[in-house]
């Protein structure tokens, strides 16, 4: 099946129908996902700013341990919804730029923090606290602020495009 079919069969499931014809589905669904992305960016923004050289006396790690989790959690909530209610306008919703734009961001923000996970961050032990953090870490901590901040106004976005 290709991505218009699948599209297509999304948009026909009796998931997409109960999005659209029931009351209260689609706007409960959609607040689901604000949940979901206030935590998640919640979590990646306050471990960005930690690593921008805020807040040196908490550990690095130990706020990783915290954080990591919950956004972890927050997939749990953002995608099922996000696909909930691409199904109810799926053929419109992937034509829209806007969101083009979010699911591009988004794939650039996961390869951004497995680069960060996979380098600079093994050496953390050595720069864990109350020390300044290497520019490769700050840089991915910049860039990962402003590939959320993307993410969530292109998600604004998509009613107005
Ligand atoms: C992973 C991080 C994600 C973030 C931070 C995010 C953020 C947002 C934001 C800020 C909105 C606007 C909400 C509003 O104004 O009420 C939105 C809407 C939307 N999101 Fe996401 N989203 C994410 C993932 C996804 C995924 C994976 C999908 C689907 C595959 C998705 C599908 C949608 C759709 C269809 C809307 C439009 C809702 C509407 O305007 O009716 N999102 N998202």
């Amino acid at each position: 099946m290709d991505i218009a079919e699948w599209l297509s069969a999304l948009e026909h499931s009796p998931l997409a129908e109960l999005m659209r014809h029931s009351l209260w589905t689609y706007p409960i669904v959609e607040v689901v996902h604000i949940v979901g992305f206030a935590i998640l960016v919640g979590a990646v923004a306050l471990f960005d700013l930690r690593l921008l050289g805020f807040s040196r006396t908490v550990s690095i790690r130990a706020l990783e341990r915290h954080l990591l989790p919950w956004a972890w959690v927050a997939f749990l909530l953002i995608v099922p919804s996000g696909v909930a209610m691409l199904s109810a306008h799926a053929t419109e919703f992937i034509a829209n730029p806007a969101f083009r734009v979010k699911l591009v961001l988004i794939a650039f923000a996961g390869v951004n923090a497995l680069v960060f996970h996979g380098g600079v961050y093994r050496s953390v032990s050595s720069w864990d606290q109350h020390l300044p953090t290497p520019g490769a870490a700050k840089a991915s901590a910049a860039f990962s602020l402003a590939l959320w901040l993307g993410v969530i106004t292109c998600g604004r976005l998509i009613a107005y495009v």
